[in-house]
């Protein structure tokens, strides 16, 4: 079996990264997105390629949202290839770009808490994030009921 590597999204990845958000989905791990969303947000996506390239097994998005401020979303790591350091190293590849942007201050919304806690992130109060954050959230299936935790990391 070949092994794997992380690299920027590229178009032809959009149908299996689809895949794979809409599987954690139906578990209710994180928000599905629709090809709408993930052609108009296609840059900010990192994945984990096979070195072939025919496969792509993760998956994990940096968007901007306001000044100083960026998000991680849509982080997926495929069962056959957990806990194998893949997670951490999506989030830092996003971290690392964020920085390279100037950006120093990055938060996620997620049911991991335990995972980002080890990633360097904090558990915040929602109200702390910036209402430009909230825009996308009406579009979530379980707004206004919201349980995602939010979670902060400054650089
Ligand atoms: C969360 C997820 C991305 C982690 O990916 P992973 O590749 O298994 O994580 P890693 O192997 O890089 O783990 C990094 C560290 O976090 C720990 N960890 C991994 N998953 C964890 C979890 N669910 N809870 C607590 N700690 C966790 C690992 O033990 C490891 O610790 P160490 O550095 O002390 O050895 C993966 O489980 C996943 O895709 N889950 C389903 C989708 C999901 O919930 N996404 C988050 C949406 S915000």
């Amino acid at each position: 079996m070949s092994g794997f590597f992380l690299r920027k999204a590229r178009i032809e990845d959009v149908k299996t990264i689809h895949m794979l958000l809409m599987e954690c989905a139906k578990g209710e791990l994180l928000l599905p997105r629709s090809f709408n969303q993930l052609y108009s947000h296609l840059r900010d996506f990192y994945v984990l390629s096979s070195d072939d390239n025919k496969t792509i097994k993760g998956c994990c998005a940096l968007s901007i949202c306001w000044d100083q401020l960026a998000e991680i979303r849509s982080l997926v790591v495929h069962p056959d290839l957990q806990k194998q350091g893949w997670g951490r190293k999506l989030v830092e590849a996003c971290l690392s770009e964020a920085v390279t942007l100037g950006v120093y201050k990055v938060f996620t919304l997620t049911y991991q808490r335990d995972f980002f806690a080890k990633m360097g992130f904090e558990e915040v109060t929602k109200e702390k994030l910036p209402q430009k954050v909230w825009a996308d959230c009406i579009h979530c299936p379980k707004f206004p009921e919201c349980d995602e935790i939010a979670m902060v990391m400054e650089m």
